[in-house]
């Protein structure tokens, strides 16, 4: 099966990103014909900073090889490295009624939290449609938060096939039900945005603080807990065992534990779980020509494969020959 999906290098990566998509993304190398890319189109509509940016860029090449993308494998690229997306863009929206995109609830989330109302930040969901309908993708697999962009692409595709001609896939969104949404150590979803993060490969000093800062509520260590309105709890519950997840849990509503305990399990947790890819990550660092060979390889695959839609496309609306 044909599987795309895109990560903003809108700053370090974090357990959310990993539980919500990376990890899916890697496990579904093995049976299937996987494109993952670095969205840095995407990330310009909120990261205003250009050595930031190809920074940041580096940064999630660095992550994901460490992780177990297999560049031999699957089609690894900076989205702006094949720009042919950009194009297909415009052909989108000339078809995307206005309403669809008005009604994005990640638009008005992000003016909410106050990034710039800016037209790229308004139309990054025609952005998204182009990335998934250029290479033809079947499944998409995002966290929970994606899904709309996701029925948008489809609403997009259908419109301008019917317009033009059975030109696009139409894909489907996958979702890992029992993840769905990580909270933040402040308690809202864990986001780059937000500076609410945990990161993948945090130095472990700076981890076991923020873990320490995860919000909870002013419950005494008497008194029993509602694990499911807990934080702590709520991390806990990706990285512990089944066997222990239920100590936990009857731990927590027995009263007699506090929060500070669960923490500190937590950030053990934490620890051992990302402790294998350390040292790939450090070798990657090391050798940083070897990450932007294996991105330049990619692209040029992906380029051949954008290339080839962008023609149907054009030829479709009737530019060019
Ligand atoms: P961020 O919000 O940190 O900028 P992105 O928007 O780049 O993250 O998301 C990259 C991928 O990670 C997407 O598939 C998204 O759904 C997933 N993701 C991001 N944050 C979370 C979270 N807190 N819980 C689950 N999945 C998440
Ligand atoms: N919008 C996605 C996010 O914030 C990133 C992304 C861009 C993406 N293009 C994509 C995800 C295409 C899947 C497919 O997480």
């Amino acid at each position: 099966m044909r599987i795309l999906s895109g990560i903003q290098p809108s700053g370090r990566l974090h357990i959310g990103n990993y539980f919500g998509a990376m990890r899916q993304h890697i496990e579904l190398q093995r049976e299937n014909e996987c494109f993952y890319f670095i969205a840095d189109y995407h990330a310009l509509t909120s990261l205003p900073e250009p050595k930031a940016l190809t920074e940041n860029s580096l940064n999630v090449a660095m992550d994901y090889l460490a992780l177990g993308l297999e560049p031999e494998k699957t089609v690894f690229w900076r989205q702006s490295d094949v720009p042919e997306v950009t194009e297909l863009t415009w052909l989108l929206s000339c078809v995307t009624p206005m309403g669809l995109l008005q009604r994005c609830v990640s638009y008005k989330d992000k003016v909410e939290q106050g990034l710039l109302p800016n037209h790229g930040l308004f139309a990054y969901p025609v952005l998204q449609a182009s990335d998934i309908l250029i290479f033809d993708s079947e499944l998409v697999p995002v966290g929970a938060d994606q899904k709309q962009h996701i029925e948008v692409t489809r609403d997009i595709a259908i419109k301008f096939n019917s317009a033009y001609g059975e030109i696009f896939r139409i894909p489907q969104e996958r979702i890992h039900k029992t993840v769905a949404t990580v909270p933040g150590i402040d308690g809202r979803k864990m986001s780059k945005s937000y500076d609410n993060t945990i990161e993948i490969f945090e130095p472990e000093k700076s981890l076991k603080k923020k873990i320490m800062r995860i919000v909870t509520d002013s419950t005494g260590v008497d008194e029993p807990k509602d694990p499911d309105k807990c934080n702590v709890f709520a991390l806990l519950k990706l990285f512990a065992e089944p066997d222990e997840i239920e100590q936990w849990r009857q731990r927590y509503t027995k009263g007699g534990m506090g929060y500070g305990e669960a923490k500190k399990r937590l950030a053990e947790l934490v620890i051992e779980c990302f402790a294998p890819y350390r040292e790939k990550r450090q070798q990657l660092q090391q050798n940083l020509s070897q990450v932007e060979q294996v991105l330049t390889d990619g692209a040029k695959k992906a380029k051949a494969a954008a290339a080839e839609t962008l023609r149907r496309a054009r030829q479709a609306v009737g530019l060019g020959a």
